[in-house]
């Protein structure tokens, strides 16, 4: 056994579930779907970075979301890029990898607090769809938040007001919030509403600002945009570290990712996201992009479990399946190009169900992964406690329903000479 898998599996079996802990500090900044268990990411990176001789380490998350693999690196002196495809995500990973001076912060909260007193001539804002998902007083006071939040100066610290404003949007809006699909709450649900946005706008900026990043830290480059296409042209061969959780199958269908975000994005002006304005036109463009959403790639590789998987499944499934398998497959020849040479990789996935037939994303992972060259270093198995999603995600159109999942695999490969 190499010493890195002797390390990890000198834990007892359920110490990779990480029982009791909760996310605290920066962590808790923002709000993202299916993020990581942060003292996993810590105690995993500890121990792989202990093993590189190199001592500027670099790391790369390729699905970022809402960086917490990022956050860690940085505690661990560790410099990293991390890429999303969704806005909120680089928006909110910039945020909380980002070094801020405290008393320019100290200075805009009591800047901001001023103008929300006084701002008494304001737009009120619009968007398609806008009374659908927002009672009118709560857009007059959202809109009176959003003109304050544009008359800071900082774009750094506009981006922090901007993650504090997505908690009081997700918390005020109409959507049902239990799914990651957007679902209007019933009428008297939407009437029980109390607009409270100003007074927990205020109480956000006060609370997320102590856990701000203040003191010297190490860089993170966050970059907007899918991870093959960047690889490709930008990141050759620069990695020690790949450590991600990649999404586990195309967004539409499973965690939309781009949805849970959207109602929040329509409101941040497009001038402090990293993307083109048109990304956010329609409510569903963001999972269209993601892995799985592109209908012109279906080249599968000639990885016998993937055949065999993709066998089983009814017709009408198969073209989602073979689309995301094909993106996945693309993504990871990429990032296999972008790892250094002694280079570890590191996946966390979960195999979803989808009617009943297991996918074995983990094995589908560790094929491509030796076809790629790779080496095992180790591979152990965690259950996700703590889990917001309900056991059934949702009935979905000619999908029927898809189950999340209970548990997790965490794949660790090796690149060699
Ligand atoms: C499981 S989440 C990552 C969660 C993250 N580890 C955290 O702790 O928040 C997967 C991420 O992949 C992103 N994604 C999907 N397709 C992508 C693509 N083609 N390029 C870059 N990111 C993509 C999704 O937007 C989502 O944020």
């Amino acid at each position: 056994m190499n010493k890195i898998a002797e390390e990890l599996n000198r834990y007892p079996q359920d110490y990779w579930d990480f029982k009791g802990i909760t996310k605290s500090g920066i962590h808790n900044i923002g709000k993202y779907p299916a993020t990581m268990v942060p003292d996993m990411q810590y105690q995993l990176l500890s121990v792989i970075s202990k093993h590189l001789n190199n001592k500027n380490i670099t790391l790369l998350d390729p699905f970022c979301g809402s960086g917490t693999t990022l956050v860690i690196a940085q505690e661990l002196g560790i410099n990293s890029v991390g890429i999303d495809i969704n806005p909120y995500a680089t928006l909110l990973s910039f945020v909380k990898t980002h070094k801020y001076n405290r008393t320019d912060v100290c200075h805009a909260i009591s800047t901001i607090k001023n103008n929300l007193e006084q701002e008494s001539n304001f737009l009120i804002y619009d968007f398609v769809n806008i009374k659908k998902w927002f009672r009118e007083d709560i857009i007059k006071s959202l809109s009176q938040i959003r003109q304050c939040i544009l008359l800071e100066k900082n774009q750094d610290i506009r981006k922090f007001f901007w993650i504090c404003l997505s908690e009081v949007i997700f918390k005020f809006s109409n959507d049902r919030t239990s799914t990651f699909k957007l679902h209007v709450l019933p009428k008297e649900k939407i009437d029980l509403i109390e607009d409270k946005c100003m007074e927990y706008f205020i109480k956000i900026i006060n609370d997320n600002s102590e856990h701000l990043n203040y003191s010297n830290i190490t860089s993170s480059n966050i970059i907007y945009g899918d991870s093959s296409s960047i690889i490709d042209y930008k990141l050759k061969g620069e990695f020690d570290i790949i450590c991600t959780s990649p999404p586990y199958g195309d967004n539409p269908t499973t965690v939309t990712y781009g949805q849970a975000s959207i109602l929040f994005l329509k409101w941040v002006h497009s001038k402090d996201l990293l993307c083109e304005p048109d990304i956010l036109s329609n409510y569903s463009k963001i999972d269209y992009l993601s892995l799985g959403g592109n209908k012109n790639n279906n080249k599968l590789p000639d990885i016998s479990i993937i055949h065999e998987y993709i066998d089983k499944l009814s017709e009408n499934k198969k073209n989602k399946v073979i689309r995301f398998l094909s993106d996945y497959y693309k993504s990871l020849y990429e990032l296999d190009k972008s790892l250094s040479v002694d280079g570890y990789i590191i996946f966390t996935v979960g195999n979803r169900k989808v009617d009943g037939i297991e996918q074995p994303f983990d094995k589908i992972t560790e094929n491509i992964f030796k076809s790629l060259g790779l080496r095992k270093v180790d591979l152990f198995k965690r259950n996700i406690l703590f889990k917001k999603m309900p056991k059934k995600i949702s009935k979905i159109k000619n999908m029927g329903s898809v189950e999340s999942m209970s548990e997790e695999t965490v794949i660790i490969y090796k690149k060699e000479k």
